[in-house]
Formats: C-alpha cells, structure tokens, sequence
C-alpha cells in the first residue's frame, strides 16, 4: 500500500477532480473528496461525477463543503495522508466579472486548507495551478523558471498568489508542496463552457460559433487521463532530504505541442463529420495569445510525458459529447 493511501481531493466533484478520484480509488486509496458543488456550471454534472464516483466502492468520503470554512476543512482532514487541492473557481472570462469571488475562492480557501495542515508536516500537499500564470510570456516553450509577473486576468493573478501561500507554507512549515501548473485539460466531462465542449456543442447543433481573433491564436492542449497521471506522480514524488530545494517543487503538465484555434475548429469539425459556421470576433481582454509548455522537468523529475495527442483526443472528446446527446 501507498504511503499516501488516504487522500483528500478538493474539488473531486468537478472535472479534472472526477477523474483523478477515479485513478485514485481504482488504485485501492480511500479518497475524501470537500467540494461545495459550486453552480458556476450545471451542478447536475458535478452531482453525476460523484454518483459515477461512488459506484466504484466503499473508500469514498464526500463532504459538501466550503474550502474558505475551517470548520468543514478540518472535517475533511481528519485522517488524510495527502492532499491534491484542485477546488477553485476556474476560467479566465468569468474571473474578469467577478474577481473578488475569485480571490476570496482561490486565495483565502487556500490559505484555509494550508492553515489546517500546519503541525503535519509529513503531509504532502499537491497544488492545481495554471499555464495562465505564464501571461502574455513570448519565450516558448514556457519553462517553469521564466517569469510570471505580468498576469493578464485576476483568475491568473489568483493561481500565481497561490504558488506563492504555497511556497511560503513550505517554507515555515516544511511540508512537502508541488505545484502544478496545468496547460487547457480537455476530454470527456469536461466544464460546458471550455472551448473545446462549447465548439463540439456549438458546430454539432449547427450554430455559429464565435472565434476570438484570427484563428492564430494557439494553446497546448492536454488530455485529461495525462494529467491525472501527473498529478498521481506529483503526490507519490519522493523527497530528496540531501536537496533542500526538492520540497517545494513547481511543474508543467502539458501536451508540449500547440495547435492554433483554427486547426483546433477544423478538428472537432472534422470528428463530427459536421461544417464549422464561424463568427469571427475581435480578441477578448484576459485571453492569452499562446501557451506551450515546456515539460522536461516534469519528465525528469515525475516520469511524467503525455501520451494522447490532440489528434487522438478531439475524436475521443467527440465520441463522448456523442454518447451524452
Ligand atoms: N480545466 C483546465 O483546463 C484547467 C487548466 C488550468 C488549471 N485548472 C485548475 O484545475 C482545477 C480543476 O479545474 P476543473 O476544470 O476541473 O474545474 P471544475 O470547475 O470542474 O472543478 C472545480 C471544483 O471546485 C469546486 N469548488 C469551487 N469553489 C469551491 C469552494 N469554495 N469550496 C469547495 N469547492 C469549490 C467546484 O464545485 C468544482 O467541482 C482548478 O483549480 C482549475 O483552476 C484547470
């Protein structure tokens, strides 16, 4: 057995959080799972994730629950051995209408959880950050040392102060800390509004769909099922005690390749044998021109490389939407 058998997943009732408490419980760990089934999209979809999540056995704890509540936090702590904090509000857009609900989320909910650990320092804590913290950065691939101080929109600026409540917990408290900075996660149940669902939706009902700038815009697109390994990999990580740096420790968990908007319409089009009806329209205040990670150190460091290429993934995104109509 794993020394990190009991883990708590914040955010288990959303995306990528379904599919790592999945992995998580089909590799025989218990998994308590604090999510307070947030309504930023259907909570339907949240409710069916974990309903898919408690057929897969008995080693399943949910607490509906707020990250920002030390009450609840402390409940959900109770005899963890690992913690993956993927709770959040996620999305660039929104965070542009609502920025203080994000940095009341994204900060203070994590300051909570770190709070509640303190006096665990065997506790590894498992951090889900974002490629958006890289802003408008123009050296690709984007490498995990390049500077991140000119992000573009408050959910970036949130995901950057939350590397920095990391570090600074390792550092007074010497819990074992990974950030992980994810590149746009796509494939089955991903959240409704992420491009790659809406476009799917959008050209499948043979609506308009709108395209932000030229269509040259690029992202590095990542398999969910990649990211799960890796953020797997990220938790069971050893330490080296001889090397004081390696307990704190930021990673990229990308596809390592880019695909423009363009290529990315023409894909998803393509997997539903359907036309692409686009609407173009100027780019949106937030977005980000371009994201390509840089992985090597992920590589090295957690065995860590993706293995499902945007041109395998779009037809496994599509086959799925296909499945739920
Ligand atoms: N999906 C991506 O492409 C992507 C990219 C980079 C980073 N991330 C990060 O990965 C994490 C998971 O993203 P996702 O796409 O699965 O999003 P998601 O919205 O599906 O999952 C987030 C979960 O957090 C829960 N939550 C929100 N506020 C909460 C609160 N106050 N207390 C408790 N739970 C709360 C929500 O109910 C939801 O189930 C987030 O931290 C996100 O910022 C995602």
């Amino acid at each position: 057995m794993n020394s990190k058998e009991h883990v708590l997943v914040t955010g288990g009732a959303g995306f990528i959080g379904g599919h790592l408490c999945e992995a998580l419980l089909e590799q025989g760990r218990e998994v308590t799972i604090l999510d307070n089934l947030d309504p930023f999209y259907d909570v339907g979809i949240k409710k069916k994730n974990l309903a898919r999540l408690a057929d897969l056995g008995k080693n399943l704890r949910v607490i509906q629950g707020d990250i920002r509540d030390p009450e609840k936090v402390k409940e959900a702590m109770e005899g963890v051995t690992g913690v993956i904090h993927l709770a959040a509000l996620a999305g660039v857009r929104p965070s542009l209408e609502r920025p203080t609900e994000y940095w009341s989320v994204n900060l203070v909910g994590t300051q909570t959880l770190l709070d509640a650990l303190k006096g665990n320092p065997e506790i590894p804590f498992v951090f889900g950050s974002s490629s958006s913290v890289y802003g408008g950065n123009e050296k690709v691939p984007f490498h995990e040392d390049d500077p991140v101080d000119e992000p573009v929109s408050p959910y970036a600026a949130t995901k950057k102060a939350g590397e920095l409540c990391c570090r600074v917990f390792h550092h007074l408290y010497g819990n074992p800390v990974t950030c992980l900075r994810f590149f746009t996660v796509y494939g089955p149940r991903q959240r409704p509004e992420m491009a790659i669902h809406k476009f799917t939706r959008l050209i499948d009902a043979g609506k308009k769909l709108p395209m932000f700038g030229d269509g040259e815009s690029s992202r590095d697109y990542t398999f969910v099922s990649d990211i799960v390994e890796g953020v797997v990999a990220s938790l069971d990580r050893p330490i080296d005690s001889s090397d004081p740096s390696s307990g704190f420790r930021i990673y990229n968990l990308g596809g390592s390749a880019t695909t423009t908007l363009r290529g990315l319409i023409d894909r998803i089009a393509s997997a539903l044998g359907k036309e692409a009806l686009i609407e173009r329209l100027p780019m949106q205040a937030g977005d980000v021109l371009r994201t390509f990670a840089d992985v090597s150190r992920a590589e090295k460091e957690l065995g860590f490389r993706a293995k499902v290429s945007i041109d395998q993934g779009i037809p496994l995104f599509v086959d799925w939407f296909l499945g739920t109509k």
